[in-house]
């Protein structure tokens, strides 16, 4: 057991402590939900399918993924039930993730329904963009405010070998096709890896000449099979640095406290680029996630930590404030920051494609 599980269990034990986080936590007539160190979680991110059309190295294992069968995934029903519920506890923005999550059938009417819940502001989609040409305008109709698209590389092989699949032609026709239909501030996310695609830099800053996106070099970061190692990992100093021997880059001011990327511009390019940092300069201070995987377990980081299964509650009929008693336990056990690199690497207990991001 490791230092911050054995004092979670320490206080689960102790009722008084308990008690008292969870008034402070729930003031079981809906409050915001705060955790132990006075952060405002207002952001949901859900994993609507843990199923992918690709199968990329950073995110699942080579061989033996197994899906969830359909039955433990939650229906659109129940989602839009716990959106409702999350809502009322303060949530403002809800991110849809997978696995790939253009893959569920009825997306768009799911995402409009949760747009439609009093409270929520954003409804934001992380894609793989295979897809997304297709779907990019119903998104966009159905009132998804914004758009995440993966792509690790602008080289057809490279893409291949990192996605074992093909398909580079696709996303950079669904970034296309979303821009066409009107999504603003779309993002791109580009996990970078060491030996792999750190020599792609300059060929994303280059895509922000013209493209009004913001690219987002991401950390790579260790989860279960995904064989994670220190030579993968590009810190955000050394890209930076590489970055910066060819271009000019300024800061971009952000106030929000609980942004993950630091943003850059190139003086007049039509986008920006970013670094999300998890590695070498977590921003865990500012956490503002909560997430619900795709078999309807509730976590609190995106690294291990306790989950609570609100699929089975929900179906073994839990009324609304038990579900958000469920929810604020949790949260009052969210860890201050997660684990170093190491313990990490030791204890990675999922896969990304299941947690979603
Ligand atoms: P925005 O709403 O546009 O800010 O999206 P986002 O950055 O929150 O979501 P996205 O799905 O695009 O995730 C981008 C990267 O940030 C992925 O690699 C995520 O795993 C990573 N990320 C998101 N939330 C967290 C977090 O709480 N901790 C860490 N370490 N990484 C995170
Ligand atoms: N490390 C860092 N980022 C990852 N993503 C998936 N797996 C990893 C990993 N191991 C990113 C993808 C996707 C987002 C949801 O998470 O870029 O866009
Ligand atoms: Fe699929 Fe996204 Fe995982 Fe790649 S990172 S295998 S696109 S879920």
């Amino acid at each position: 057991m490791d230092n911050n599980i054995q004092i979670y269990a320490d206080i689960f034990r102790n009722p008084i402590v308990m008690a008292s986080a969870l008034a402070e936590n729930t003031r079981i007539g809906f409050g915001p939900l705060t955790d132990a160190f006075a952060r405002a979680h207002t952001y949901l991110r859900i994993a609507v399918t843990d199923r992918c059309n690709l199968r990329c190295l950073y995110c699942m294992p080579p061989a033996g993924v197994s899906w969830a069968p359909s039955s433990l995934l939650l229906t659109d029903n129940e989602f839009v039930r716990l959106c409702e519920l999350f809502a009322r506890l303060g949530v403002r923005k809800i991110r849809l993730t997978g696995g790939e999550p253009l893959l569920r059938p009825g997306l768009a009417s799911l995402a409009g329904a949760i747009k439609g819940i009093g409270g929520i502001e954003t409804v934001g989609i992380t894609t793989n963009g295979v897809r997304l040409a297709a779907q990019a305008r119903a998104l966009r109709v159905a009132g998804v405010d914004r758009l995440n698209v993966s792509l690790d590389s602008l080289r057809r092989n490279r893409f291949e070998q990192i996605a074992r699949r093909d398909g580079l032609g696709e996303v950079l026709s669904g970034i296309d096709a979303a821009l066409e239909a009107g999504f603003t501030g779309v993002k791109i996310n580009t996990v970078v890896m060491g030996g792999c695609n750190d020599d792609e830099l300059a060929d994303f800053v280059e895509l922000t000449r013209g493209l009004p996106v913001c690219v987002r070099f991401i950390e790579f970061m260790p989860f279960l099979g995904n064989r994670w190692c220190d030579a993968h990992l590009v810190s955000y100093a050394s890209m930076r640095a590489a970055i910066e021997a060819r271009y000019a880059i300024l800061p971009v001011a952000d106030p929000d406290p609980s942004r993950v990327a630091k943003e850059f511009k190139v003086p007049g390019f039509a986008g920006s680029i970013g670094f999300i940092t998890s590695m070498t300069e977590h921003f865990c201070g500012g956490c503002s996630r909560l997430r619900i995987t795709a078999d309807g377990q509730f976590k609190t980081c995106l690294f291990r930590s306790p989950e609570v299964n609100l699929r089975d509650a929900l179906r073994g009929g839990a009324a609304d404030e038990e579900i958000a008693a469920l929810a604020a336990e949790a949260l009052y056990l969210k860890p201050r920051q997660h684990a170093d690199i190491r313990e990490l690497e030791r204890r990675a207990d999922r896969s990304m494609f299941q947690v979603g991001g």
